[in-house]
């Protein structure tokens, strides 16, 4: 297991980089052009481990997945109907979405499947999607959960839909606002006798419908509600032609590095900007930090655009209610914002982020403890106490979570001496060149 050791940033990072292509479009791209009718093109796709599950997954379940060149695939939709049994347990590796996401699909199935995943993705909650799928007539089931009574975590058995069964209609209140559920759910729909109608607390990341909308789905939409009436449409999903745009999520870690170093001058190019993933954009400008955002049109019907980021002094930011969700991967990055602030950021709201790839709040105020950040974890959140002067450097572990360990990196340029990053292999699962990309801006990284 690598080892990262970043060195203090002596003078500002600076230059232009792209970042790699959207994850959660990277996935739903790979779904629904395996359940197309058609060949679907995806181009500008990910190499990075999650999405790499994904494509893995199809494969075992038929779907033809070519790749073209190191970022195009070319993809023989199976049609909704056209998927195969697979002979061996479906392997989603450390992606919450792909599990999630796929046993909306497998439980409609006339076959009987198994997903597994790494020890992190194990220990998930999986009954926000087991529940609703089993309203609806699917057959899955799951370990009990160790912690949470009346939970359930991966392995999980989904068993075949027999003798005339099918997916009823299903209207679902969510409690939490979650893209994974609402997506699992209405993957589900299309395939249900019936309508499904989802509302959740706020708006969680709209990838889902949009290509829904694009490919035909009759979908209606009204701000967290969405329904997918089936009844009149004849199930073929048009084939996809789309290059998927950079992740913004991926992007948030240099826009950060440069908002945090003083003299830095950061471009980052053909970012997808979609106002459900773009919180944390809001965060930093709040926050008083350098961020110009320059619109280039649409990609693949998500609004794109160039970011540029400086270092400014920052101010302390509040960040709760309806902004988490659409922040939800970049809480522990804004954490490092907040920790150069001039005073007390509060975070409320944000208790999702105890059941991600690690309990991001209780991981990332350990790794700010352990730069000499004063911070307080609480139930839902945290206090951070920013300081401008330099952190004390420090030897930390990811937890095997890639975002705490990006993040802890990011820290680490602002330290006075060298500090480790211990299991850092982590962040090949979603920004496999992160480190060839901070030094391509002129930070000092060694690999241990
Ligand atoms: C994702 C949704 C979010 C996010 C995850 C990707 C998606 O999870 O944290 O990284 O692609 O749908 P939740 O739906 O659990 O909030």
């Amino acid at each position: 297991m690598s080892t990262l050791v970043v060195h203090p940033a002596s003078r500002g990072l600076e230059g232009s980089v792209p970042v790699p292509s959207d994850k959660s479009i990277g996935h739903r791209a790979l779904i629904f052009a395996a359940l197309a009718d058609g060949t679907s093109r995806i181009a500008g796709f990910s190499r990075g481990e999650d999405n790499v599950s994904t494509a893995n997954c199809f494969r075992a379940l038929g779907v033809g997945i070519e790749d073209v060149s190191k970022t195009e695939l070319k993809v023989t939709g199976a049609g909704l109907f056209g998927l195969r049994a697979p002979d061996h347990d479906l392997d989603c590796g450390n992606s919450g979405t792909t599990m999630r996401l796929l046993s909306g699909i497998l439980c409609a199935q006339q076959f009987a499947s198994r997903l597994v995943g790494d020890a992190s993705l194990s220990g998930r909650p999986m009954m926000r999607i087991v529940g609703p799928l089993r309203a609806r007539g699917g057959h899955l089931d799951g370990k009990p959960h160790p912690k949470k009574a009346g939970d359930v975590t991966a392995p999980l058995d989904i068993r075949a839909l027999v003798n005339g069964e099918f997916l009823t209609e299903l209207e679902l209140d969510s409690q939490v606002a979650s893209a994974q559920v609402k997506s699992a759910v209405l993957l589900s729909g299309l395939y249900a006798h019936g309508a499904t109608y989802f509302r959740e607390p706020t708006l969680s990341r709209d990838h889902t419908e949009r290509m829904m909308l694009a490919m035909g789905v009759p979908l209606q939409t009204s701000g967290p509600v969405v329904s997918l009436d089936p009844s009149g449409w004849d199930g073929k999903l048009a084939p996809l032609d789309i290059e998927v745009p950079g992740d913004v999520s991926a992007a948030a870690f240099l826009l950060v590095a440069a908002q945090i170093i003083p003299g830095s001058k950061v471009s980052i190019r053909d970012v997808g900007v979609n106002p459900t993933r773009t919180g944390l954009l809001e965060i930093s400008r709040d926050m008083g930090a350098g961020l110009r955002v320059e619109p280039q049109g649409d990609r693949a019907g998500e609004p794109l655009a160039n970011l540029h980021a400086w270092h400014e002094p920052l101010r302390p930011g509040r960040i709760g209610g309806e902004l988490v969700p659409r922040a939800i991967d970049e809480i522990p990055i804004a954490c490092v914002l907040a920790a150069r602030a001039s005073g007390a950021t509060v975070i409320t709201d944000a208790e999702e982020l105890r059941v991600k790839e690690s309990d991001r709040l209780a991981t990332m105020a350990g790794v700010l403890r352990a730069f000499g950040v004063e911070c307080e974890e609480t139930p839902d959140g945290m206090r951070i106490v920013g300081t401008d002067r330099p952190l004390t450097p420090a030897d930390v572990e990811s937890r095997g979570d890639h975002r705490i360990a990006m993040s802890a990196a990011v820290l680490a340029l602002a330290a006075s001496g060298p500090s480790k990053i211990r299991d850092a292999d982590c962040i090949a699962t979603s920004f496999p060149r992160f480190v060839g990309t901070l030094r391509a801006l002129g930070a000092r990284v060694d690999v241990e």
